[in-house]
């Protein structure tokens, strides 16, 4: 059994004043076997620390909010097993999960906020 993840969009927060932000996603179609250990890449282009998050879009459902970070411990749980890992000095908030499942084929979206937002 083969797992589709389809990470196709970076949902950008813009914001008034803001500076160049964005977020991107390198791998645009991944796909996994059953079991294996996931990863998404997720690099930001942002000037200061923003406020990352990852969101999932199961099939004919709404977006959900896997995890965000604000500050703190640079590696952060969420739901159904994912965590991701904030790195400043590789502008980077990659995805993983230790064993991926059927049930999580989706689309992945990263996304990121100016960290004064407080979203
Ligand atoms: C940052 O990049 C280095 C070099 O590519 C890599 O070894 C390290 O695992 C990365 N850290 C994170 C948190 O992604
Ligand atoms: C993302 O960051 C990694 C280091 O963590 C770097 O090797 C890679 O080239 C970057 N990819 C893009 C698309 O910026």
């Amino acid at each position: 059994m083969f797992l589709v993840l389809l990470p196709v969009l970076g949902i950008n927060f813009l914001l008034r004043d803001a500076q160049a932000q964005s977020v991107t996603q390198p791998d645009a179609h991944v796909i996994f076997s059953e079991e294996a250990s996931l990863q998404l890449r997720c690099n930001y282009s942002y000037p200061g620390t923003p406020s990352l998050f990852w969101f999932v879009q199961y099939p004919q459902q709404g977006l959900e909010m896997l995890l965000k970070y604000y500050s703190g411990d640079p590696v952060v749980q969420g739901m159904k097993g994912f965590e991701a890992e904030f790195s400043k000095s590789n502008s980077s908030f990659h995805l993983r999960k230790a064993s991926v499942h059927w049930s999580d084929s989706a689309v992945y979206f990263c996304a990121l906020s100016a960290q004064c937002l407080g979203l």
